[in-house]
């Protein structure tokens, strides 16, 4: 898809990959909404993308809520009078498989997977209808083989890359010139270890749990060790423009994680992700 004149919406596109993807975009010419359940640094995304140019429109969006992402929709439509692309890329990372309250399981599974299910749901018929469009859903490593530490985090991405991989298989079945691709990174430079901001209040707690605690400090360091978001954001939109399925900016760490597991399903050694390239590839 030529992405100059579309209309490239992106959820989650008030921080990290979102924004990056959002400058990606608006400097090749599309016009770009974006939709975050943070209002200030949504506000401040589009003055400072405007600032440089950019054709832009800010939503107050909750991905998990279905009537706010028909709204995100909706808001593209008339603003720029089409939508072409949708980036189901709003996320947050919490609990280990052990000890996590289900209530923090539900938060995590409602921003990432029904979050993409509601982009989806909103998109996908309007693409189907003009015969054209493109969806990125973001996975990730995490989606992919599992870690410790991360038990909601790496259902909700496994969800995320088995919803990807249906959709190209419907998509290829309906003939039409609609697309999709998963985004598999790992670790990239943006505020994914302070998911908890975003937490509901009454949850906020459970951040004090000094497992909890230990966790994210890891993540921290892992993720500050990351690559930049703009070098996703490339990775993105070129595999828009040559209708790529796979995205993966850590391409050693996401094959040998999936060759590993392999070995480990025909009898080899028990495996989780493989984290040589996780952080610089
Ligand atoms: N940073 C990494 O190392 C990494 C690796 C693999 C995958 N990812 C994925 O990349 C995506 C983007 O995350 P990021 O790393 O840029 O982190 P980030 O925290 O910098 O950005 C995430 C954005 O999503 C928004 N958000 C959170 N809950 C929302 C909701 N309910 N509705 C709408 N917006 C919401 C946040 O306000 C924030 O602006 C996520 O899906 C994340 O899981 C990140």
């Amino acid at each position: 898809m030529e992405i100059r004149d579309k209309t490239v919406v992106i959820t989650g596109g008030a921080s990290g990959i979102g924004l990056a993807t959002a400058r990606q975009f608006a400097s090749s010419g599309a016009n770009v909404v974006i939709g975050d359940i943070e209002e200030a640094p949504l506000n401040s995304a589009v003055s400072q993308l405007r600032s440089e140019g950019a054709k832009i429109l800010g939503v107050r969006c909750d991905v998990s809520v279905e009537s706010d992402v028909v709204g995100l929709r909706d808001a593209a439509l008339s603003e720029f009078g089409g939508a072409h692309l949708i980036f189901n890329n709003a996320g947050v990372a919490a609990g280990p498989a052990i000890g996590t309250p289900k209530a923090v399981w539900d938060w995590v599974l409602r921003v990432n997977v029904d979050g993409v299910i509601n982009g989806i749901n909103a998109f996908v018929p309007h693409f189907l209808e003009q015969n054209e469009g493109h969806v990125i859903n973001t996975g990730s490593l995490a989606g992919l083989g599992g870690v410790p530490g991360m038990g909601a985090y790496c259902a909700s991405k496994f969800a995320v890359v088995g919803i990807s991989e249906t959709l190209f298989h419907e998509l290829l079945l309906s003939g039409k010139n609609v697309g999709v691709s998963v985004l598999c990174p790992g670790f990239v430079r943006t505020r994914i270890h302070e998911s908890y901001r975003n937490m509901p209040n009454q949850l906020k707690s459970y951040n004090e749990d000094p497992m909890v605690r230990s966790i994210n400090e890891i993540a921290t360091k892992v993720v500050n060790a990351g690559i930049d978001a703009a070098d996703v954001a490339t990775a993105i939109e070129h595999a828009v423009t040559t209708n790529q399925f796979w995205i993966l900016t850590h391409e050693r760490a996401a094959l040998r994680t999936t060759e590993q597991r392999l070995e480990w399903m025909k009898g080899g050694p028990a495996t989780g992700i493989n984290l040589d390239g996780a952080t610089q590839p």
